[in-house]
């Protein structure tokens, strides 16, 4: 698609992956809308600081956006939030409202949005879901569960719309350098997963990356792609993958 002169509404674009996206399309020309609760005025840019899991607020952004640019062209639904613990004992407040932010406030923006793309038979929705969108992480199983939703909404919607000019893409990160981890709800990671963010990637390369799939309007992103080879052992070698997270997991009990 075409990048120049597009309105992207990015949820979530106070800090890491979000912020980082924020300055990458605008260099590359896009017109931004920003969202986030604690979300700060930007010269240049539209912003609308609001908590996301209350649907009142929600209306009222795409309102204020409509009327700052009489248009969306494109939704990052990327606020998000995780939440270590069993799902046997989750809390069950923070549990609804790691679904709010992560499902309900993602479909209910799209629900927002998609029927004026639909009329100018143009448009983009990006969903950032995660690796746990393609696979169950037993430290993160109702996070896991939330990307899971993410994902099933995400490729629903792409053929609910394909012959209306809307496009629907889904981000699935690694472990990403952002304050995450410290922003969860509830809990803490596995201690042997720290030695995993050798492997993190940054916010401004992933923000490259999503910008790129964009472009060139992906399905699906998993990033980096070396995540597609869990993706494939989970499918085709499911038992060998959960001996290896329940290794991982031991200690988190
Ligand atoms: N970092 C990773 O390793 C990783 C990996 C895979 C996927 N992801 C996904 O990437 C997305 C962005 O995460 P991040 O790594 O950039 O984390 P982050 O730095 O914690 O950013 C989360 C963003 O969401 C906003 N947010 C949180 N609760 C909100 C609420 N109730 N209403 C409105 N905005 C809210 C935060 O701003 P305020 O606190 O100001 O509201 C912030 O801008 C999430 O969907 C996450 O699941 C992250």
């Amino acid at each position: 698609m075409r990048m120049e002169r597009q309105v992207a509404l990015i949820t979530g674009a106070s800090s890491g992956i979000g912020q980082a996206l924020a300055a990458e399309l605008a260099a590359r020309g896009v017109q931004l809308a920003l969202t986030a609760r604690s979300m700060v005025p930007h010269p240049e840019h539209y912003t609308c600081a609001g908590d996301l899991t209350d649907a009142a607020f929600r209306e009222t952004l795409v309102a204020r956006t409509m009327e700052r640019y009489g248009r969306i062209d494109i939704l990052v639904n990327n606020a998000g939030v995780g939440l270590y613990q069993p799902s046997w004992q989750a809390d069950a407040a923070a549990t609804r409202h790691m679904f709010e932010l992560n499902v309900f406030a993602a479909l209910h923006l799209a629900q927002l949005v998609v029927p004026g793309m639909r009329e100018r038979r143009q448009g983009m929705v990006v969903n950032i879901g995660s690796i746990a969108s393609k696979v169950t992480l037993p430290w993160f199983t109702l996070y896991s569960a939330t990307k899971h939703a993410l994902a099933s909404f995400s490729d629903g919607l792409r053929m609910e719309n394909a012959d209306a000019g809307v496009k629907v893409m889904l981000v699935c990160p690694g472990y990403v350098k952002t304050k995450f981890q410290g922003n969860v709800l509830v809990g803490r990671p596995p201690d042997e997963l720290a030695s995993g963010k050798r492997f993190a990637t940054t916010a401004p390369d992933l923000a490259r990356a999503i910008a790129d799939g964009m472009a060139r309007e992906r399905r699906t992103l998993v990033y980096p792609a070396s995540g597609w080879a869990l993706v494939a052992a989970w499918q085709w070698a499911p038992r060998i993958v959960e001996t290896f997270f329940r290794g991982l997991q031991r200690d988190h009990r």
